[in-house]
């Protein structure tokens, strides 16, 4: 068998799209959408990154400042950036790229975004809403593979997920997203002992601790589907400088039905969910029912 790809550039396309319209709507009541992007630091994945997702903003006419703070710029200076954000009524969603600095404490920097400008959804009132079944701002790389299933009529109910990776931005939203859905879930993290036995009983394998090609065709049940949150830059062997994702793509096509590539994948994704919380932000300020 070889699986079928997901492409995420052709899905995202077509969801921004679909928002062009609700922009206008906006626009025709004086409100253009606006996400501040704040980096600390010279991080080049993230640079790439932050550059990506104003990109994306400006291409669906919402606007997009950055913020570039030094790498030594303090946290009480962070948090003083933040509150002016919070109280601009320009700006409807606040992103803080990660990761800050190692003397910067992202918890207390992402508690100081005000909830209702959260376009990452990691403020804790959001994660207890998710929890709890509501969801305001679901994390946008989660969100954006909820849609990708959405997309293939892949239904979770009864299906068995498998999320290796059980961190805050990815693997634990992941996973309150697809119980809400009805799927059976398993997180493995860096501990779990044999990792292949777990992966190998996943309908729907999501993939997601930064460690190139970690699973491969051998650890996946034939007809799973697999999504690959991972990019990493390869830094040895014959395709250094190439982007890899956390799945060996090519022992995973052939055992699965349906596959994520890197790059081409949840990326894009992430991004079209990050315009899509921040016109939802900007429509709950401007008194819309927000789709
Ligand atoms: N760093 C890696 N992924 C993300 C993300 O989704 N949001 C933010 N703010 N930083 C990240």
């Amino acid at each position: 068998m070889t699986a079928r790809i997901l492409d995420g550039n052709a899905l995202g396309r077509e969801l921004r799209s679909r928002m062009r319209g609700r922009v206008e709507v906006l626009a025709a009541r004086g409100v253009t959408p606006g996400l501040a992007v704040i980096l600390v630091g010279e991080n080049p994945a993230s640079k790439v990154y932050v550059r990506n997702k104003g990109r994306a903003c400006e291409e669906l006419g919402m606007h997009a400042p950055l913020i570039n703070l030094t790498g030594s710029t303090s946290e009480a200076d962070l948090l003083a950036e933040i509150a002016k954000l919070n109280d601009d009524p320009a700006i409807h969603g606040i992103l803080v790229q990660l990761p800050l600095p190692a003397h910067i404490a992202s918890k207390k920097v992402l508690e100081a975004i005000a909830p209702h400008k959260d376009a990452d959804g990691f403020h804790p009132i959001n994660v207890g809403l998710l929890a709890s079944g509501t969801p305001r701002f679901a994390p946008c790389t989660p969100a954006g593979v909820m849609e990708m299933l959405a997309a293939e009529n892949i239904n979770p109910r009864g299906k068995h997920a498998v999320i290796v990776g059980a961190s805050n931005i990815v693997g634990k939203p992941m996973a309150m997203l697809l119980l809400q859905k009805g799927a059976t879930i398993t997180i493995c993290n860096s501990k779990t002992p044999d990792l292949g036995a777990m992966t190998r009983q996943a309908d729907i394998l999501v993939v997601a601790v930064g460690r190139p090609k970690m699973v491969t065709g051998d650890m996946v049940k034939p007809g799973a589907v697999v999504i690959d949150v991972g990019i990493n830059r390869l830094v040895e062997g014959p395709n250094a400088g190439k982007l890899a994702g956390d799945v060996d793509f090519d022992t995973a096509k052939d055992v699965a039905s349906l596959i994520t590539p890197v790059p081409g994948g949840v990326g894009p994704m992430t991004i079209t969910m990050l315009l899509e919380n921040t016109l939802r932000a900007a429509e709950l300020t401007a008194g819309l029912n927000a789709v």
